[in-house]
């Protein structure tokens, strides 16, 4: 009989993954294994990074933080390393938060991403007094070359510019109109790139963007339009080594098309590998029914991850959140009819929910990377 190493016999395994993929899974079986091994564990015998964004507010809470430890493999602060939090005022640096995270890491075998150097939010309140387009290129190295070197040999990756295009801004490249963009120039992103790379030359430097799944023409135009950016740095030698793909996605959506599969060989042609960098699942329009919505939402992970997981270039996948305790989704985007949100893996209880087994069914199936 074939059995794999949780004891389960491959049918078993089929039928969980095969109605986890309906949405409907099969939790008496799978359910006895969420305690069998943590996500990270499903995820390295595939090659494979799991982990979660991560706030020092949510590690307060001693439940959570025994958790997190126990299912992440990699992490990314959500506010440690930003502008805003690292430099609070003009002349003055505060690593305490993102040196007390890189130490909690680090004696728990948890690798941190760096998140983000260059965005046109999170940025510190005295920026607009300050930085102009005389300064901003020097502002915007100097800051790179700090926190680069602050971390140097430190972290796993860095989001060096994050969320740089937006096609309604109206511009043929794409981009989106920052203060960067009208300070510096479209030359910033590479400027970013080569002082994040002078810093750390160890260092995986990362495009990540929003908002590239979608089969839809509009996320189309984007997709090419971040291509054709990546296209122009790699032919140029800008030191960039992957894209991130942050996977904010709604239960509902077509994110497994034709035009997304073609825009990742793409990028993997480009010698790119690529991360998932923030991925939950919201539902826009689930009725209230918990067990419905739950579904809804494994099956979109189940599904994703199953697509995403076929290029060996995928070897990072990172929820933004790993309990819908502390997910953004509660605050930013609410249930209009206040139902508590549901995206991540862990219910607010810290309970496992039908995600849970819908991530660990796509890392079993997964090829090795
Ligand atoms: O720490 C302060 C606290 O002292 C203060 O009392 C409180 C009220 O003003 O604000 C707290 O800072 C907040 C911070 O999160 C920490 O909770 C900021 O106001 C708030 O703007 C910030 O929101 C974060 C947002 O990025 C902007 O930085 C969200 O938590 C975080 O989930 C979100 O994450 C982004 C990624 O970086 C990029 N991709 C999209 C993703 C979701 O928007």
């Amino acid at each position: 009989m074939n059995v794999n190493r949780d004891g389960l016999t491959r049918r078993a395994l089929l039928v969980g993954a095969a109605a986890t993929a309906a949405g409907l899974g099969v939790l008496g079986t799978t359910r006895a294994l969420a305690s069998a091994k943590p996500l990270r564990a499903y995820a390295a015998d595939k090659g494979i990074l799991f982990g979660s964004s991560i706030s020092g507010h949510a590690l307060k809470d001693p439940s959570f933080a025994e958790l997190f430890k126990s299912q992440c493999a990699i992490t990314v602060p959500e506010s440690s390393l930003k502008w805003d939090t690292l430099c609070p005022t003009p002349d003055r640096y505060d690593f305490s938060g993102g040196d007390w995270l890189y130490g909690l890491c680090k004696s728990n075998d948890i690798l941190m991403r760096g998140h983000t150097l260059v965005w046109e939010q999170a940025l510190p309140t005295w920026f607009g007094y300050i930085v102009n387009s005389e300064n901003a290129n020097k502002m915007m190295v100097d800051h790179i070359s700090k926190v680069v070197r602050h971390y140097a040999g430190k972290v796993h990756s860095w989001d060096v510019v994050n969320e740089a295009f937006q096609i309604e801004d109206g511009r043929p490249d794409g981009l989106k109109i920052t203060p960067w963009l009208r300070l510096i120039g479209p030359e910033y992103i590479e400027t970013a790139f080569h002082a994040a790379h002078e810093a750390d030359p160890g260092a995986t430097l990362v495009y990540n963007e929003n908002w590239l799944e979608p089969d839809d023409a509009g996320t189309e135009k984007k997709r090419n339009a971040v291509l054709t950016l990546l296209t122009r740095l790699k032919k140029s030698n800008v030191p960039v080594h992957a894209l991130g793909i942050q996977s904010h996605v709604y239960a509902e959506m077509n994110i497994t098309g034709p035009g997304f599969n073609r825009f990742l060989q793409q990028i993997a042609d480009l010698g790119l590998s690529f991360m998932i960098t923030e991925m939950d699942v919201r539902e826009r329009n689930a009725p209230a029914d918990i067990g419905i919505r739950d579904r809804m939402i494994a099956s979109q992970y189940y599904k994703y991850l199953s697509f995403m997981l076929q290029f060996p270039a995928l070897k990072t996948v990172i929820t933004w959140g790993l309990s819908d305790r502390y997910t953004w989704l509660a605050t930013h985007n609410p249930r209009p009819d206040g139902m508590p949100v549901r995206p991540l893996p862990y219910d607010a209880e810290l309970k496992p929910a039908p995600s849970w087994d819908a991530l660990r069914n796509a890392f079993l199936e997964a090829p090795w990377r």
